[in-house]
């Protein structure tokens, strides 16, 4: 029998106790990016929901750009870069986001995406929704179409599917 996603993901994912802070316990993706058939299977089941919905897909700095890159080349589609304040060489949008402590920025080129755009948004964890949130309107304001959000992992409790109603939203495993 194949095994199943979440079973991949249990067995290659390492868990690490305590980080980022004390009494968390993070779920760290590396050894399935760095695992031949773990890379592919994540990224074939991250895009398959969209399949023929999108013309370029956007990577979100830094574990989304794996995610992002590795799809668009496996879909003969285009990969954009959305980053964080101050990486991004020519004139830029501007999107500042609410994290658990302070707030943080992400850039957009204004001129990566043309206007009518169909766009996947990929990356590793989807946690407050605060990241993602931030990258739609990024690409809203160039007029772009989000058609959908894909992750590997969603960790359950934080409200980030909440935050982003609207958006389709299609997660590997909630943790
Ligand atoms: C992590 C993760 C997501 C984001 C999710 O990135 O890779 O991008 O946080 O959190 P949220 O849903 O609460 O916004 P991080 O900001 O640590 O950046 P990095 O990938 O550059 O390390």
């Amino acid at each position: 029998e194949p095994e199943s996603i979440s079973d991949l993901l249990d067995r290659l994912s390492a868990i690490v106790p305590d980080y980022p802070a004390e009494g968390i316990s993070f779920k760290d993706l590396t050894p399935v990016f760095a695992d031949p058939a773990g890379l592919r299977r994540i990224v074939d089941e991250v895009i398959a929901p969209f399949a023929g919905q999108f013309d370029v897909i956007a990577g979100l700095e830094a574990r989304g750009f794996v995610m992002a890159a590795a799809a668009a080349y496996a879909t003969g589609t285009g990969m954009i870069t959305i980053r964080k304040a101050g990486k991004l060489p020519r004139p830029v949008h501007r999107d500042e986001y609410t994290l658990e402590y302070g707030t943080g920025t992400l850039e957009l080129h204004r001129d990566d995406v043309a206007p009518g755009t169909r766009v996947l948004i990929l990356d590793d964890v989807l946690a407050t929704g605060g990241t993602v949130g931030s990258a739609a309107r990024l690409l809203e304001k160039v007029g772009a179409k989000v058609v959908g959000v894909g992750v590997v992992l969603e960790l359950a409790g934080l409200g980030g599917r909440e935050k982003l109603a609207g958006l389709k939203v299609h997660s590997l495993q909630l943790v």
